[in-house]
């Protein structure tokens, strides 16, 4: 990818400190909700962030949207470190990084009207508001995703969940950003309009020259959207790359796990799907146990208590997020993986 990085992430870290006492509080641990996560975004692509409940991505997008502010790390937009701005400098920087929530039943006010809701980011940047008439710029922006412009002055119960989201999108657009952060954005809408909104989101990237940081639960949401993929796991992301490196080339076993539940839907590929550790079924990799607090993560390997392959050694040594040593000159797939025994696994047959 040659296109410039309009978004640097570095060592990224947010811990949530766990107090005990009413009065005199002390500190008695923290939630490491993330953990040490470094990313790249390049202009004009969609990076996939995924990982099960509670690994993380909600916390990463809400630091990159200025929502919560790191415990340590960088966000680089433009080559500036946005986590030291203050003041006017960080409200200019967030008006180029918007966000798209999850829930469009809960993250619309439902006591004002459409109009209001897509018009509301002018209040907080009159700079970029528009200078004649305002409605009609989010009457626009309404047809824009889709929506008619006459249903400017209804509220969020009088429309269906898609197009509520539809409204969370035209309200990210208001600013015309640079990049938008789409935390599951379709995760709470029919599976049936999850494909709509999906497209939508394609559509107006090249309409509006957009970065996306789209995260999801699930691999196969993101596949068709993403240019790269990350997985995060714990606070971490345990393996980074390109659609055809993650989904075609998989190494570490979180990943494969994770793919091995997506369904497939042709049988013979199926039978035919490899990769099942002991107690797997038909190539279905079933991870034992839970996923361990973020307060007390597990030493060396944080996915070690569920992993079919950990040794010793993944109990010692933190696998370094790095291309395995195997691929390095060899012409194929090379991508980072932080797995003391990184292999390939083809899980789910290519497209
Ligand atoms: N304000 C907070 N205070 C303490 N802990 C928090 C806070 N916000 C999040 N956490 C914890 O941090 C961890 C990561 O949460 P986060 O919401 O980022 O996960 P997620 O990957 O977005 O999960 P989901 O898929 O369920 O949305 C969780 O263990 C969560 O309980
Ligand atoms: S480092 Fe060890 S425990 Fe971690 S994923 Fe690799 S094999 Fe499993
Ligand atoms: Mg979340």
């Amino acid at each position: 990818m040659t296109a410039e990085a309009i978004l640097e992430v570095r060592d990224l870290v947010k811990h949530y400190p766990l107090t005990q006492g009413i009065v005199l509080k002390r500190q008695v641990g923290a939630v490491k909700a993330v953990d040490g996560v470094s990313f790249d975004l390049h202009k004009g692509e969609t990076l996939g962030i995924v990982g099960e409940s509670g690994c993380g991505k909600s916390t990463v997008a809400k630091m990159l949207v200025g929502l919560e502010r790191p415990t340590a790390g960088a966000i680089r937009y433009r080559g500036e470190d946005i986590t030291k701005l203050s003041g006017r400098a960080l409200k200019a920087v967030r008006r180029n990084i918007q966000m798209v929530f999850q829930d469009p039943y809960t993250s619309l006010n439902p006591r004002m009207t459409v109009g209001d809701i897509v018009g509301e980011p002018y209040d907080i940047h009159p700079e970029v508001a528009p200078k004649g008439d305002r409605r009609r710029r989010v009457q626009e922006l309404l047809d824009v995703v889709g929506l008619n412009p006459e249903y400017v002055n209804r509220y969020p119960h009088q429309f269906s969940g898609g197009q509520r989201q539809r409204i969370g999108i035209a309200r990210g657009l208001a600013l015309r950003p640079e990049i938008i952060v789409a935390d599951e954005p379709v995760s709470a809408l029919d599976v049936s309009v999850q494909a709509q909104v999906v497209n939508l989101l394609e559509r107006l990237q090249s309409e509006f020259d957009l970065s996306y940081v789209f995260i999801a639960h699930d691999l196969s949401v993101v596949r068709h959207i993403s240019d790269r993929v990350a997985v995060m796991y714990l606070g971490r992301i345990v393996e980074t790359g390109t659609e055809d490196e993650i989904y075609g080339h998989p190494t570490h076993p979180y990943t494969q796990a994770l793919l091995s539940a997506v369904p497939v839907p042709d049988p013979e590929a199926r039978e035919h799907r490899v990769g099942a550790p002991p107690g797997g079924s038909r190539g279905r990799i079933l991870l034992a146990g839970d996923v361990p607090s973020p307060a007390d993560p597990p030493s060396g390997c944080r996915f070690r208590t569920r992993c079919w392959k950990a040794r010793e050694v993944c109990a010692e040594v933190v696998p370094p997020l790095a291309v395995p040593e195997w691929f390095v000159g060899a012409a194929g797939p090379a991508h980072p993986s932080a797995c003391h025994f990184a292999e390939e696994r083809h899980v789910v047959p290519s497209e």
